[in-house]
C-alpha cells in the first residue's frame, strides 16, 4: 500500500491506530469556547442565575445546584437548547474539523443529535458501563468526538481499552467478558486507559475499543459532550443515513456520480 502522507497526518494515523484514540488542542479555541458559553448560557437560565463569573467555576460546581434527582430533567433542558441551535452542530464539527479530515476523511456524515454528559460527584445514576459501541449495531466506521467542557481526570473522565488488549478480549471473550458488563470491568480494570484532557482538548476515539465510565468520585462535575462521524460512502448498520447521520461535507462530484445517468439509448 502506498503512503502518501505528509509527516502530521502520518503521526495521527499512527497513533489512532495504535492507541485507538487521539486527544489534541482544538485548532478552533474560540469556536470552542463559543460552545461553552452558549451551554453556560443556556444551564444558568433554566436555574434562573442571571450572571456567571467563571465558566468553568460554574459548570464543575453545578451539582450545588442540580440534585441527582432532577439531573436528567436539566440535561434534557440543556440538549434542549442546543438541539434549537442551528450553529451547535456545525461548531462542533469545526472544532474538531482538521483532524477528523485526517481520521476519518473530508467526506464526511455526522450524528444528528449532540450528546450531552453531566457526571455529578458521587451520582451512580448517570453511568456508561464498559462497552463498544459496535456491540450494540453501531457500524465500526464510526468515530467519536469526544469534547469536555470541564477539565477532564482521574474518574471524572471515561476510559478505553487499548486495541492490542482489546485484541486479547475479543480471543477470549466468552471467559472474560462474564456474566455482565461488571465482570468484564473487573476482568479489564488494570489495562485500561482513562482519558485525560484539558478544557481546550479534543478526543477522537474509535468506538469499536471497550470504553466507559465509573462513579465519579471526584468533587468536581464532569461535563462533555460526544458525537458520531463517519465517511458519507462507508458502510451502515443500525444508524442510518437520513434517521441518525446527515450529509454535512458532500463534493460536488460525489452528487454528480450519485445522479448520474447513463444516455439513453434506441434499441
Ligand atoms: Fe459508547
Amino acid at each position: 500500500m502506498s503512503n502518501f502522507l505528509n509527516n502530521s497526518e502520518e503521526e495521527i494515523y499512527n497513533e489512532f491506530l495504535q492507541n485507538g484514540y487521539i486527544i489534541r488542542k482544538s485548532s478552533n479555541i474560540p469556536i470552542l469556547n463559543d460552545l461553552q458559553n452558549y451551554i453556560v448560557e443556556s444551564s444558568a437560565k433554566i436555574l434562573g442565575i442571571k450572571e456567571i463569573l467563571d465558566n468553568q467555576d460554574w459548570l464543575n460546581n453545578i451539582h450545588k445546584f442540580v440534585k441527582p434527582e432532577n439531573l436528567n430533567d436539566f440535561r434534557l433542558k440543556v440538549i434542549h437548547s442546543i438541539t434549537s441551535n442551528d450553529y451547535f452542530r456545525k461548531n462542533y464539527y469545526n472544532v474538531s474539523r482538521n483532524y477528523l479530515d485526517m481520521i476519518v476523511g473530508n467526506e464526511l456524515a455526522m450524528q444528528l443529535r449532540i450528546n450531552l454528559s453531566i457526571q455529578l460527584p458521587m451520582d451512580n445514576s448517570s453511568l456508561l458501563p464498559v462497552h463498544a459501541d459496535t456491540w450494540s449495531g453501531d457500524s465500526p466506521f464510526e468515530a467519536v468526538v469526544w469534547i469536555p467542557l470541564v477539565d477532564c481526570y482521574k474518574t471524572k473522565t471515561m476510559f478505553i481499552l487499548p486495541p492490542n488488549k482489546t485484541e486479547d478480549l475479543h480471543e477470549n471473550f466468552e471467559l472474560k467478558s462474564g456474566k455482565n458488563s461488571k465482570d468484564l470491568y473487573e476482568n479489564i480494570k488494570n489495562d485500561i486507559i482513562w482519558l485525560e484532557l484539558k478544557y481546550g482538548e479534543i478526543l477522537i476515539f474509535n468506538q469499536s475499543l471497550p470504553h466507559g465510565n465509573i462513579v465519579n468520585q471526584e468533587s468536581e462535575t464532569r461535563w462533555s459532550m460526544n458525537c458520531r462521524f463517519k465517511g458519507i460512502f462507508t458502510p451502515y448498520k443500525d444508524k442510518k443515513l437520513g434517521e441518525f447521520f446527515e450529509p454535512i461535507t458532500l463534493k460536488p462530484l460525489s452528487k454528480l456520480g450519485m445522479n448520474y445517468n447513463f444516455p439513453k439509448i434506441k434499441s
